[in-house]
């Protein structure tokens, strides 16, 4: 493999526009795209195709191991982890690779964007126990899956439900309200949360796959939200039935 054409969309701050800057790479390929984003930066005036290019790549990460999320961002048009994804895996035919920040957050600099909806989110689902937290055997399989999520946007990025500003949580919601539904005690704050996962995501998610295919903690998102939905909609409707 030869030398590889590294193009990085890259925005000062948000309130400037983007643009591209190219890097011919010409190391290893055998290394991961977090590691030649490090590689870019200790080496930026002699690999960056414009001269006098000198402003440092800015990025996240913080594990290098998959468990922190930080990293995400969008590779070769696929959203995932930069330290998990080799380049070797994801050159194309034309010897590139394209490296862009997740589009559906603000973004902060370059491939650092601004995640703090999917905090705020989480807030008003209000998902937390209140307290002793349940131990349910049957559902343990499903809970230990569900808290491996990195909160890392991937899901939110191919979500064809989920848009910013939008009342809908997406997956990440979904999949973090399992845990709660499982974990609380009956309680008003249970009710509480369940009302909210009606009206933030159970109408509007179409159930594509596509967050359980993209999901870099490799949770099986459908079943989590199905356990989602049966604890939090279909009881209650099962209730109304047997009220009739
Ligand atoms: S740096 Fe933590 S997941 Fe990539």
């Amino acid at each position: 493999m030869g030398q590889i054409k590294v193009i990085v969309k890259r925005q000062v701050n948000s309130s400037l526009e983007p643009y591209h800057e190219e890097y011919a790479y010409d190391g290893s390929p055998h290394i991961s795209v977090l590691n030649l984003l490090e590689y870019i930066n200790m080496n930026m005036a002699r690999l960056a195709e414009k001269a006098g290019a000198n402003r440092k790549l800015q990025y996240q990460s913080s594990c290098e191991q998959g468990l922190c999320g930080a990293c995400a961002m969008v590779i070769n048009g696929t959203p995932g982890l930069a330290c998990r994804t080799f380049c070797h895996d994801i050159v194309d035919k034309s010897g590139c690779i394209l490296l862009e920040p997740l589009s559906k957050f603000p973004v902060v600099s370059d491939l650092i964007v601004d995640r703090s909806i999917i905090y705020e989110s989480m807030k008003e689902l209000k998902l937390w126990v209140e307290g002793n937290a349940v131990y349910r055997a049957k559902s343990h399989n499903n809970q230990y899956q569900a808290a491996q999520c990195l909160q890392c946007g991937c899901c939110l990025e191919v979500c064809p439900s989920y848009a910013r500003n939008d009342l809908f949580v997406g997956p990440v919601g979904a999949v973090n309200a399992m845990n709660v539904f499982q974990m609380s005690q009956q309680s008003e704050h249970k009710q509480d949360v369940k009302k909210q996962y009606k009206k933030k995501f159970y109408g509007d998610c179409v159930k594509t796959g596509a967050c359980e295919k993209i999901c870099p903690a490799e949770i099986p998102v459908l079943g989590v939200i199905s356990e989602s939905n049966y604890v939090s909609v279909w009881k209650i409707w099962q209730l109304f039935g047997s009220a009739k």
